[in-house]
């Protein structure tokens, strides 16, 4: 771990909660590639406030659910107290038993460390057991980004030294996941236009969430400049109706442990 860069773990569950339940409800279609059964061993990797942990203990699974950030891990033991949660990375995580199954789900584009997160996912699986995962693939929120580093450049403020965000290409992913042991057997990358619920503030929100790195350092009134500029950058393509759409591209994955 010690090598490993420090992840943001400050993640507001409140926030998160309120405004960006589109997040595990997008999941849960993800969680029939799992098809999780009774009694199979399971974890959810990076699981946020619980929403689809709980559904994979619905399917009789015994789960665990694992977070990098405390304050996710307390809202999800506050949401689900009958289940287990425990802090822990995606890129070093070690489980007593060995798994039927890891899942996840939003979560990897997070992971720059992907050699690390495969190896430990491999780890924690039983001999012929899934890996079930979608996060960002390669292209997306590709308007959003640009947007936020043209503005960033007219306004001479120094983009973080490093992008926050992993989005991979089917080749690149499923490559590394074949060098570590893995066989692939479904990707696909798709684009998924996703509607952003809180009308005129969805885009502001979704940027204080998911591209909170890019405001480190700016003062708030300097942020709420970046923020108008990336609206009007975006508002003629990204808002009709009263409503945002991020330009979502997923990667989605299933890959057996030989
Ligand atoms: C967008 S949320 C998705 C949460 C949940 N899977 C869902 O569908 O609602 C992304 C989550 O990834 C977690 N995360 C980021 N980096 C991580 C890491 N290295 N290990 C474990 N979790 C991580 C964050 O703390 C956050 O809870």
């Amino acid at each position: 771990m010690n090598n490993l860069a420090k992840p943001n773990n400050n993640w507001d569950a409140a926030l998160y909660e309120d405004k960006h339940a589109f997040v595990w409800q997008y999941g849960e279609d993800l969680l029939q590639l799992l098809n999780p059964k009774p009694g199979e061993q399971i974890l959810d990797l990076g699981c946020g406030t619980g929403q689809l942990t709980e559904k994979i203990a619905l399917a009789g699974a015994e789960v665990i659910g694992i977070d990098y950030a405390p304050t996710m891990i307390e809202k999800a033991r506050q949401n689900y107290p009958h289940l287990r949660f425990d802090v822990g990375d995606a890129r070093n995580f070690q489980l007593e038993q060995p798994l039927d199954a890891v899942f996840s789900n939003a979560t990897l584009h997070w992971v720059k460390e992907a050699d690390a997160a495969i190896a430990s996912v491999h780890q924690a699986l039983k001999s012929g057991g899934r890996f079930v995962a979608e996060f960002g693939g390669k292209g997306n929120v590709q308007a959003i980004a640009q947007a936020l580093y043209t503005t960033l450049k007219t306004l001479n403020i120094p983009a973080p030294v490093m992008n926050p965000w992993y989005f991979p290409s089917i080749g690149e992913y499923a490559t590394l996941l074949e060098q570590q042991g893995f066989d692939v057997v479904y990707a696909i990358l798709f684009n998924r236009p996703t509607p952003l619920v809180d009308k005129e503030t969805g885009l502001a929100n979704w940027l204080e969430m998911f591209a909170s790195a890019f405001f480190i350092g700016m003062s708030s009134q300097q942020q709420i400049q970046v923020i108008r500029m990336i609206e009007e950058y975006l508002r003629p393509t990204f808002y009709q109706d009263g409503t945002w759409t991020a330009d979502y591209r997923r990667i989605r994955i299933v890959a057996i442990k030989l």
